[in-house]
Protein backbone atom coordinates (compact mmCIF):
# COMPACT_ATOMS: atom_id res chain seq x y z
CA UNK A 1 0.00 0.00 0.00
CA UNK A 2 1.30 3.70 -0.37
CA UNK A 3 0.81 6.28 1.89
CA UNK A 4 2.15 10.15 0.77
CA UNK A 5 4.90 11.15 2.47
CA UNK A 6 5.80 14.62 3.16
CA UNK A 7 8.62 16.28 5.24
CA UNK A 8 8.81 20.07 5.79
CA UNK A 9 12.34 21.73 6.21
CA UNK A 10 13.84 25.03 6.91
CA UNK A 11 14.65 25.29 2.60
CA UNK A 12 12.29 22.52 0.91
CA UNK A 13 8.89 21.04 1.53
CA UNK A 14 9.30 17.36 -0.17
CA UNK A 15 6.71 15.16 -0.53
CA UNK A 16 6.29 11.54 -2.62
CA UNK A 17 3.99 8.40 -2.01
CA UNK A 18 5.78 5.89 -0.50
CA UNK A 19 5.37 2.09 -0.55
CA UNK A 20 5.25 1.30 3.59
CA UNK A 21 6.04 -2.46 3.19
CA UNK A 22 9.48 -1.87 0.68
CA UNK A 23 9.86 1.42 2.27
CA UNK A 24 10.50 3.13 -0.92
CA UNK A 25 9.50 5.79 -2.53
CA UNK A 26 6.41 4.69 -5.43
CA UNK A 27 7.11 7.84 -8.10
CA UNK A 28 9.07 10.44 -8.13
CA UNK A 29 9.58 13.05 -5.21
CA UNK A 30 8.38 16.69 -5.74
CA UNK A 31 10.05 19.62 -3.64
CA UNK A 32 9.11 22.91 -3.52
CA UNK A 33 10.89 25.74 -1.36
CA UNK A 34 9.41 26.55 1.86
CA UNK A 35 8.19 30.31 1.92
CA UNK A 36 10.00 32.27 3.85
CA UNK A 37 9.33 33.15 7.01
CA UNK A 38 7.90 29.64 7.29
CA UNK A 39 4.18 30.72 8.63
CA UNK A 40 1.18 28.14 9.29
CA UNK A 41 -0.94 29.79 6.00
CA UNK A 42 2.27 29.40 3.29
CA UNK A 43 3.39 26.37 4.54
CA UNK A 44 -0.19 24.92 4.37
CA UNK A 45 -0.79 25.81 0.60
CA UNK A 46 2.79 24.12 -0.16
CA UNK A 47 1.45 21.18 1.65
CA UNK A 48 -1.69 21.02 -0.28
CA UNK A 49 0.12 21.53 -3.64
CA UNK A 50 1.99 18.39 -3.03
CA UNK A 51 -1.42 16.71 -1.56
CA UNK A 52 -2.90 17.76 -5.37
CA UNK A 53 0.16 17.22 -7.63
CA UNK A 54 -0.07 13.58 -6.68
CA UNK A 55 -4.27 13.62 -7.13
CA UNK A 56 -3.72 12.41 -3.27
CA UNK A 57 -7.04 10.58 -1.52
CA UNK A 58 -5.36 8.01 0.72
CA UNK A 59 -3.63 8.99 4.21
CA UNK A 60 -0.71 11.55 4.35
CA UNK A 61 1.90 11.46 7.01
CA UNK A 62 3.72 15.19 7.76
CA UNK A 63 7.14 15.90 9.59
CA UNK A 64 7.38 19.30 11.57
CA UNK A 65 10.78 20.73 12.47
CA UNK A 66 9.42 21.10 16.33
CA UNK A 67 7.51 18.93 19.45
CA UNK A 68 4.66 17.49 18.22
CA UNK A 69 2.23 15.90 20.54
CA UNK A 70 -1.15 14.71 19.06
CA UNK A 71 -0.92 16.79 15.72
CA UNK A 72 -0.31 19.96 18.12
CA UNK A 73 2.80 21.62 17.64
CA UNK A 74 4.34 22.31 20.95
CA UNK A 75 8.14 24.59 19.49
CA UNK A 76 9.44 25.58 16.87
CA UNK A 77 13.11 26.66 17.37
CA UNK A 78 13.83 26.57 13.46
CA UNK A 79 10.90 27.55 12.04
CA UNK A 80 8.01 30.67 12.85
CA UNK A 81 6.87 31.39 16.10
CA UNK A 82 3.49 31.68 15.43
CA UNK A 83 3.44 27.70 14.96
CA UNK A 84 3.56 26.81 18.47
CA UNK A 85 -0.09 25.73 19.66
CA UNK A 86 -0.96 25.03 16.02
CA UNK A 87 -3.01 21.71 15.53
CA UNK A 88 -1.02 21.03 12.70
CA UNK A 89 -2.96 17.87 12.01
CA UNK A 90 -6.06 20.06 11.06
CA UNK A 91 -4.15 22.20 9.37
CA UNK A 92 -3.23 19.85 6.99
CA UNK A 93 -6.35 18.08 6.67
CA UNK A 94 -6.29 15.21 8.69
CA UNK A 95 -2.89 14.47 8.36
CA UNK A 96 -0.27 12.37 10.91
CA UNK A 97 2.11 14.70 12.30
CA UNK A 98 4.89 14.20 13.74
CA UNK A 99 8.58 15.52 14.47
CA UNK A 100 11.18 15.06 11.41
CA UNK A 101 13.99 13.71 13.30
CA UNK A 102 11.55 10.93 15.01
CA UNK A 103 10.38 10.03 11.45
CA UNK A 104 13.89 9.85 10.07
CA UNK A 105 14.29 7.26 12.69
CA UNK A 106 11.87 5.48 12.37
CA UNK A 107 12.70 5.19 8.64
CA UNK A 108 16.19 4.22 9.56
CA UNK A 109 15.18 1.84 12.44
CA UNK A 110 12.80 0.30 10.00
CA UNK A 111 14.15 -0.35 6.85
CA UNK A 112 18.11 0.79 7.40
CA UNK A 113 20.68 0.86 9.65
CA UNK A 114 18.79 0.45 13.30
CA UNK A 115 16.73 -2.71 11.76
CA UNK A 116 16.64 -5.09 14.29
CA UNK A 117 18.96 -3.72 16.80
CA UNK A 118 17.46 -4.37 20.20
CA UNK A 119 19.04 -1.70 23.44
CA UNK A 120 19.11 1.72 22.70
CA UNK A 121 19.54 2.89 19.58
CA UNK A 122 20.11 6.85 19.15
CA UNK A 123 19.58 8.50 15.59
CA UNK A 124 20.59 12.29 15.56
CA UNK A 125 19.95 14.46 12.35
CA UNK A 126 22.63 17.09 11.78
CA UNK A 127 21.18 20.14 10.13
CA UNK A 128 19.41 23.50 10.36
CA UNK A 129 19.41 22.20 14.07
CA UNK A 130 19.98 18.84 15.80
CA UNK A 131 17.29 16.22 15.72
CA UNK A 132 17.16 13.09 17.73
CA UNK A 133 14.99 10.28 17.58
CA UNK A 134 15.41 7.47 20.38
CA UNK A 135 14.71 3.65 20.11
CA UNK A 136 14.45 1.50 22.90
CA UNK A 137 14.50 -2.73 21.87
CA UNK A 138 12.82 -0.78 18.35
CA UNK A 139 10.17 1.51 20.44
CA UNK A 140 10.50 5.22 19.05
CA UNK A 141 10.29 7.52 22.79
CA UNK A 142 8.83 10.82 20.71
CA UNK A 143 10.07 14.48 21.09
CA UNK A 144 13.52 13.50 22.67
CA UNK A 145 15.02 16.79 21.34
CA UNK A 146 18.01 16.34 22.62
CA UNK A 147 19.50 19.02 20.42
CA UNK A 148 18.64 21.17 23.08
CA UNK A 149 20.84 19.77 25.48
CA UNK A 150 23.08 22.20 27.39
CA UNK A 151 26.83 21.75 25.85
CA UNK A 152 29.52 24.01 27.58
CA UNK A 153 26.81 26.82 28.57
CA UNK A 154 25.14 26.89 24.95
CA UNK A 155 22.25 25.26 23.10
CA UNK A 156 24.11 22.37 21.73
CA UNK A 157 22.73 22.60 18.32
CA UNK A 158 23.78 26.22 18.02
CA UNK A 159 27.54 24.31 18.72
CA UNK A 160 27.37 21.35 16.51
CA UNK A 161 24.59 21.43 13.60
CA UNK A 162 26.00 21.44 10.36
CA UNK A 163 24.68 25.34 10.16
CA UNK A 164 26.89 25.80 13.41
CA UNK A 165 29.89 23.96 10.64
CA UNK A 166 28.86 26.73 8.45
CA UNK A 167 27.96 29.85 9.81
CA UNK A 168 31.70 29.60 11.78
CA UNK A 169 33.50 28.55 8.69
CA UNK A 170 34.72 25.36 11.09
CA UNK A 171 37.16 22.88 8.69
CA UNK A 172 35.84 19.14 9.27
CA UNK A 173 38.57 18.11 11.64
CA UNK A 174 36.92 21.29 13.77
CA UNK A 175 33.34 20.67 13.63
CA UNK A 176 34.29 16.97 14.59
CA UNK A 177 35.50 17.69 17.69
CA UNK A 178 32.17 19.92 18.72
CA UNK A 179 30.57 16.36 17.01
CA UNK A 180 32.38 14.22 19.54
CA UNK A 181 31.92 16.35 22.24
CA UNK A 182 28.12 16.46 21.57
CA UNK A 183 27.82 12.61 21.19
CA UNK A 184 30.05 12.06 24.46
CA UNK A 185 27.64 14.08 26.35
CA UNK A 186 24.27 11.79 24.74
CA UNK A 187 26.69 8.64 25.29
CA UNK A 188 27.09 9.28 29.47
CA UNK A 189 23.24 9.77 29.83
CA UNK A 190 21.73 6.94 27.50
CA UNK A 191 24.93 4.52 27.14
CA UNK A 192 23.38 3.56 23.46
CA UNK A 193 24.66 0.49 21.49
CA UNK A 194 24.61 2.72 18.56
CA UNK A 195 24.22 6.48 17.17
CA UNK A 196 22.99 6.89 13.57
CA UNK A 197 24.13 10.06 11.61
CA UNK A 198 21.53 11.59 9.65
CA UNK A 199 20.87 14.58 8.03
CA UNK A 200 22.08 15.93 5.00
CA UNK A 201 25.73 16.00 6.31
CA UNK A 202 25.18 12.33 6.86
CA UNK A 203 26.75 12.06 2.77
CA UNK A 204 29.81 13.43 3.93
CA UNK A 205 30.07 11.08 6.73
CA UNK A 206 33.62 10.29 5.43
CA UNK A 207 35.05 14.06 6.03
CA UNK A 208 34.11 13.87 9.42
CA UNK A 209 32.93 10.59 11.14
CA UNK A 210 36.89 9.15 11.38
CA UNK A 211 37.66 12.47 13.39
CA UNK A 212 34.74 11.57 16.02
CA UNK A 213 36.86 9.08 18.62
CA UNK A 214 34.10 7.28 20.98
CA UNK A 215 33.25 4.23 22.27
CA UNK A 216 29.57 3.76 21.07
CA UNK A 217 29.40 2.30 17.25
CA UNK A 218 28.62 5.41 15.35
CA UNK A 219 27.71 4.87 11.59
CA UNK A 220 25.82 7.02 9.02
CA UNK A 221 22.10 6.95 8.04
CA UNK A 222 21.24 4.79 5.41
CA UNK A 223 18.04 6.46 3.53
CA UNK A 224 19.43 9.34 3.86
CA UNK A 225 17.28 12.75 1.59
CA UNK A 226 14.37 10.14 1.89
CA UNK A 227 14.49 9.21 5.54
CA UNK A 228 12.06 12.25 6.43
CA UNK A 229 9.69 11.19 3.84
CA UNK A 230 9.20 7.33 4.17
CA UNK A 231 8.66 7.53 8.29
CA UNK A 232 6.06 10.09 7.28
CA UNK A 233 4.06 8.01 5.41
CA UNK A 234 5.09 4.62 8.01
CA UNK A 235 3.68 6.71 11.02
CA UNK A 236 0.39 7.14 9.08
CA UNK A 237 -0.29 4.09 7.32
CA UNK A 238 -3.31 2.21 8.67
CA UNK A 239 -2.90 -0.92 10.44
CA UNK A 240 -3.49 -3.43 7.75
CA UNK A 241 -1.38 -1.53 5.12
CA UNK A 242 1.36 -3.95 6.70
CA UNK A 243 3.85 -1.74 7.29
CA UNK A 244 5.52 -1.99 10.71
CA UNK A 245 7.23 0.66 12.16
CA UNK A 246 10.99 0.13 13.40
CA UNK A 247 10.77 -3.92 14.27
C1 LIG B 1 14.01 21.13 16.88
C2 LIG B 1 13.67 19.66 16.75
C3 LIG B 1 14.01 19.20 15.34
C4 LIG B 1 15.45 19.53 14.99
C5 LIG B 1 15.79 19.17 13.56
C6 LIG B 1 15.46 21.34 16.52
O1 LIG B 1 15.78 22.68 16.65
O2 LIG B 1 13.79 21.57 18.21
O3 LIG B 1 12.32 19.44 17.01
O4 LIG B 1 13.81 17.82 15.25
O5 LIG B 1 15.69 20.91 15.18
O6 LIG B 1 15.00 19.83 12.65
Amino acid sequence: MDVLGIDIGGSGIKGAPVDVKEGTLAAERLRIPTPQPAKPEGVTEVVSQIVEHFSWKGPVGVTFPGVVVNGVVRTAANVHRSWVGVDAGKLFGGARVLNDADAAGLAEATFGEGRGRDGVVIMLTFGTGIGSAVFTDGRLVPNTELGHLELNGKDAERRASDKAREDHELSWDKWAERVEEYLKHVEMLFSPSLFIIGGGVSKKADKFLPHVRIDTPVVPARLQNEAGIIGAALMAAPAQAGAVPAR
